[in-house]
């Protein structure tokens, strides 16, 4: 893990996860969270918690960022930047949960893909996301 402020290309990203925030619906959680993924070559693909009453099928911002990109043909990705906190509140280090550490694992190399998780004042930590996700089960362990 690496701690540090922003550098202007990392505040883009996470900038664009900040205005994603701004569209999660998360009315029985009230913590709302904002996704950002960028491809490889420079997309920015955006995501938002989207809540349901029956709360399973909840879809966390990251996982929304990720499938809009994969429903849009992207496969290459090497960075998320990811903010989250309650309604109201300042922006809090937001880790992403397991079931999208596992999604975001189909897609990203684990040596090289980037986690940002960024506080209100820009203070960003960084992990690979083999630093979150260690010894993970991939695609290429089914062949
Ligand atoms: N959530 C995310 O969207 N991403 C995370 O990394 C953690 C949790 C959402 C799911 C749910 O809508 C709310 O935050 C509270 O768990």
């Amino acid at each position: 893990m690496q701690e540090f402020y922003a550098s202007p290309d990392q505040k883009a990203l996470v900038d664009a996860a900040r205005a994603a925030r701004l569209q999660s619906y998360s009315p029985y959680s009230h913590f709302k969270v904002g996704a950002a993924i960028v491809t490889r070559e420079g997309e920015i693909f955006t995501g938002c918690n989207i809540e349901s009453v029956s709360f399973s099928p909840t879809n966390c911002a990251e996982r929304t960022a990720l499938f809009k990109a994969v429903s849009e043909g992207k496969r290459e990705f090497s960075m998320i930047a990811i903010v989250g906190a309650l309604e109201g509140r300042p922006l809090t280090f937001c880790p992403p949960c397991g079931v999208c550490r596992q999604v975001i694992r189909e897609f990203c190399d684990p040596a090289t893909f980037q986690i940002l998780l960024s506080s209100e004042d820009y203070l960003t930590r960084s992990y690979s996301l083999e630093e979150l996700l260690p010894e993970g089960f991939g695609p290429e362990n089914l062949v």
